[in-house]
């Protein structure tokens, strides 16, 4: 008798609120690490991003990468000694970030460093997340049994399924091992380019085309190996919206360069990034960087003097390999310090083909939050259709329930006067028919309420599902 007491059937009413499954984008996970949002915010060179902007992408769900090639460019010694600086710098800017607060930390190197090994050492035993190796195949010299005693991840960056496999197949046969995930950097990015100048405009290597290549490629290890590999997508990636699309295409996350560098959080001299705020489509363009692979920049007047006027630097020491130092007409590296410093004058800015879309410099939380919107966005627009008869049945089992509720309602109220009143009119029987009654609609309104949750989380499956299409 207490079962129908008023208490429990308020409780019932309210019980209606169905707790929504939460609804966000899927996590960027490699084995035992997960990343809540599926963004790796791109390492960028000589103080681009340090700890600051790295330790902000961490707290905010993301990856975020200390570059670690010029790094030692911000210590006073560089000059005197460029390795030392490097790695000494590299140290204090992984430990700056860890203190700054939790989330993933790792660190970019390039390949093609003349203290590539060091560097890598370095990140190793700071035991960052992972490390993002591009600029250069890593295949040899890669301390293999030390980096998996750390627990570091390891994640090369390629431009085509060619050079994924190659590496894939060398690390299989070399370490009887795979790395753990990969970025597919397309040529819209910043920075120096992984391809040739004339393949920039090249349909094949756009990332819509490579993404799902280089998944192709890589599942014969994922079943060797028993674990998955993620693929990273890099490269002109700027809304929420990119990102849904790329992802759809088999991408499990993407890598953002320039619009973190619109953030008050980059580490770059706020000048710097006005650069990106007042360019115009027409300002960027394709440069041959000294170290032979071009690069997209926003054209000044740095690099048209450049081109013309004779070499005046001397070179700090030979810190990438194949730098044609003797040839070049400038240093980039001390062009890149200077430009991180806000001297634009003495330097140039590295941008990625979209640059000319960032309006203003924000929090990258705010960022974040954006991107995260726009993917809602995009992820919603792209499930409505299929989503539509599930929607209706949901509105159509909220009619029913609404309707049961009134006359719940009404139960209620005539349940209580004949318990008042000690009906001797209605008598007993009255009062059980009213409590078959009372019971009944109770018991179809938790029906609906079961019918409509599952609905709902029918609804929501559809659309994670979606994300992983
Ligand atoms: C200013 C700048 C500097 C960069 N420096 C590096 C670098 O040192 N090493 C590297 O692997 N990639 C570098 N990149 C590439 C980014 O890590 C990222 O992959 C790329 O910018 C993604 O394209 P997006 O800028 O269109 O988002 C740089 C990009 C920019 C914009």
């Amino acid at each position: 008798m207490s079962k129908y007491t008023y208490e429990n059937f308020l409780s019932l009413i309210k019980s209606i609120k169905i707790e929504l499954p939460r609804f966000e984008m899927p996590e960027l996970r490699m084995q035992e690490l997960a990343a809540p949002v599926p963004i790796v915010q791109g390492g960028m060179g000589v103080g681009i991003s340090l700890s600051g902007l790295a330790s902000a992408v961490a707290r905010a769900g993301g990856v975020g990468l200390i570059a670690a090639n010029g790094i030692g460019m911000i210590e006073p010694d560089y000059f005197k000694d460029g390795r030392a600086a490097n790695i000494r710098a590299l140290r204090k800017e992984i430990r700056k970030a860890r203190a700054a607060g939790d989330g993933l930390i790792g660190v970019n190197i390039m390949v093609a460093l003349n203290d590539f090994k060091e560097l890598l050492e370095t990140a190793v035993e700071e035991k960052v997340d992972m490390v993002v190796m591009g600029a250069g195949l890593p295949i040899k010299n890669i301390p293999v049994e030390e980096i998996r005693r750390q627990g570091v991840k390891v994640v090369p960056i390629v431009s085509s399924s060619r050079a994924a496999d190659l590496i894939f197949k060398m690390w299989k046969r070399m370490y009887k091992d795979v790395p753990d995930a990969v970025v597919v950097e397309g040529p819209e990015a910043g920075g120096h380019l992984g391809v040739a100048e004339e393949e920039i405009h090249d349909e094949a290597l756009k990332i819509e085309h490579v993404v799902p290549e280089v998944r192709a490629a890589l599942a014969v290890y994922e079943e060797e190996f028993g674990k998955e590999i993620p693929v990273i997508a890099a490269g002109g990636i700027f809304t929420g919206e990119d990102i849904y699309r790329i992802m759809k295409l088999g991408a499990s996350g993407v890598q953002m360069g320039t619009r973190f560098v619109a953030t008050e959080e980059c580490d770059a001299d706020v000048r710097f990034k006005q650069a990106y705020v007042g360019a115009g489509r027409e300002d960027i363009g394709i440069i041959k960087s000294p170290v032979g692979l071009p690069g997209r920049a926003i054209i000044n007047g740095f690099l048209t003097k450049a081109a013309e006027s004779r070499r005046t630097f001397k070179c700090p020491w030979q810190c990438l390999a194949g730098c044609q130092a003797d040839k070049a007409h400038y240093c980039i590296s001390l062009a890149l310090n200077n430009a991180r410093q806000g001297k634009l004058e003495q330097g140039f800015v590295f941008v990625g083909s979209n640059a000319w879309r960032v309006e203003s410099i924000v929090p990258v939380k705010q960022l974040v939050d954006e991107l995260e919107a726009g993917y809602m966005k995009a992820l919603f627009a792209d499930m409505k259709g299929i989503l539509a008869g599930l929607i209706e049945r949901i509105h159509e089992l909220k009619k029913e329930y609404r309707r049961l509720e009134t006359s719940a309602a009404r139960l209620k109220k005539e349940y209580e006067a004949a318990l008042t009143a000690k009906i001797r009119s209605v008598g007993n029987t009255g009062a059980s028919a009213l409590r078959e009654e009372y019971r009944r609609v109770s018991a179809r309104l938790t029906e609906l309420q079961l019918n409509m949750t599952e609905r709902v989380y029918d609804a929501f499956e559809i659309l994670m599902k979606g994300t992983r299409a």
